[in-house]
């Protein structure tokens, strides 16, 4: 089927259950698909933009209550949607980061933050995972006093996941961030993992900026996404322009410079304010999801040989296992090598692995009904048993 000439209608959703780490948070609600239709235009949301001319203070749609809402919801004082989590980055080491500035990252971080100190031309300088794949406070104290002994001054920034990408584990955030603090380190909380998925307060976790991903766990179109911070350190990462035109003598007005102005317009910011209402209902559901999630660690965790590799009992649906000694074992003499596994969850309805993975892969389990996560878990039973491994 095409949903234009040259353009096939897209069906995963609509036709399987989706297991892909990077895809589940961010599917749209049906409320996001209807506000998309009706304000998809690029600048739609400029209709009623009325001095001072700034999106977070347009009415109709709410956005200026819409950002007053997310900073309340998210603990913090102010704010501003971005063009993904990487913008917020972008924003954030733009203000504090200055050539040859040290600056920390968690070893587990996106590569994405990595980028962001280097168009700053600052230096990364990583904390260590620990054996068990954590960022722990210690490790952080300890990388402080390296930066100070390498650099002669304390690290400018210090970004931490608080569910990493890599494992799906959890990092002590609150424990990173009160040593950070004692050096005067702000403190980057990458949220793209938690920010719509899970309850997350700033203020109780003493981080100076959220960074959240509306396409990532949000349920809203790409690129759009969160950067909040406290009212301490409001003025400096949204600070309004002072530039002026030598000949014109032209000014700006409270136009915000980290951002180039207006940030999300058209579909990214409808669709993030649509899905709003049921992304802030769901995140006080996240056990109901976590316990979905148990139901396939388990299965998976019976077959033989199977390693969850992602930290146990598990406190994120996206988890990191380890096949090697199971499914791995079958794709070495199967007539579809690697592949038999996806093929053979293609053929239960079941998408979202990458094809060919039997080695080490994730899955996400976010977003299942129970049922459905009852089916999962038996797919994966029902293909180890076909092919031989064992079940304990
Ligand atoms: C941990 C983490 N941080 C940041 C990003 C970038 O997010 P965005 O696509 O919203 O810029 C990703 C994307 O995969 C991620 O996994």
């Amino acid at each position: 089927m095409k949903c234009c000439d040259n353009i096939d209608a897209r069906m995963v959703d609509e036709t399987s259950i989706n297991l892909d780490p990077i895809q589940v948070g961010g599917r749209l609600t049906l409320e996001a698909m209807k506000a998309m239709i009706c304000w998809g235009d690029g600048y739609s949301v400029c209709d009623n933009c009325r001095k001072p001319f700034r999106l977070d203070y347009i009415e109709n749609p709410p956005l200026k209550d819409f950002h007053v809402d997310v900073a309340e919801w998210l603990g913090m004082a102010q704010a501003r949607t971005v063009p993904g989590a990487r913008r917020g980055f972008q924003q954030v080491a733009g203000t504090y980061v200055e050539k040859g500035d040290p600056v920390l990252i968690g070893a587990l971080a996106h590569y994405t933050s990595y980028l962001s100190v280097e168009l700053q031309k600052g230096i990364v300088r990583e904390i260590p995972k620990t054996a068990d794949n954590h960022i722990t406070a210690e490790d952080t104290a300890n990388r402080i006093e390296d930066v100070v002994r390498e650099f002669g001054t304390t690290p400018k920034l210090l970004y931490i996941d608080h569910v990493d990408y890599q494992f799906g584990n959890m990092h002590d955030v609150k424990g990173i961030a009160k040593v950070a603090h004692q050096y005067d380190i702000p403190v980057l909380y990458n949220g793209v993992y938690t920010v719509g998925i899970m309850p997350v307060n700033g203020r109780e976790l003493g981080v100076d900026f959220i960074v959240g991903s509306g396409h990532k766990s949000m349920a809203a179109p790409a690129p759009s996404g969160f950067l909040a911070t406290t009212e301490e350190r409001a003025d400096e990462v949204f600070r309004t322009t002072q530039m002026e035109g030598d000949l014109t003598g032209r000014k700006f007005g409270i136009k915000e410079v980290g951002i180039l102005g207006c940030s999300l317009m058209g579909a990214p910011i409808v669709g993030l304010l649509a899905s709003f209402p049921k992304v802030k209902a769901r995140v006080e559901h996240f056990d109901e999801e976590l316990a979905n999630s148990k139901i396939v660690v388990e299965a998976l965790r019976s077959i033989e040989g199977t390693k969850i590799l992602s930290e146990y009992p598990r406190k994120h649906t996206l988890t990191r296992v380890d096949t090697t000694g199971s499914f791995d074992l079958i794709a070495q003499t199967h007539k579809k090598r690697g592949f038999f596994l996806s093929s053979a969850l293609g053929k239960k309805g079941i998408t979202g692995i990458i094809p060919g993975a039997t080695k080490v892969w994730k899955f996400n389990t976010y977003g299942m009904t129970r049922k459905q996560a009852e089916y999962v878990a038996d797919a994966y039973l029902e293909i180890a048993e076909t092919n031989g491994l064992t079940i304990n």
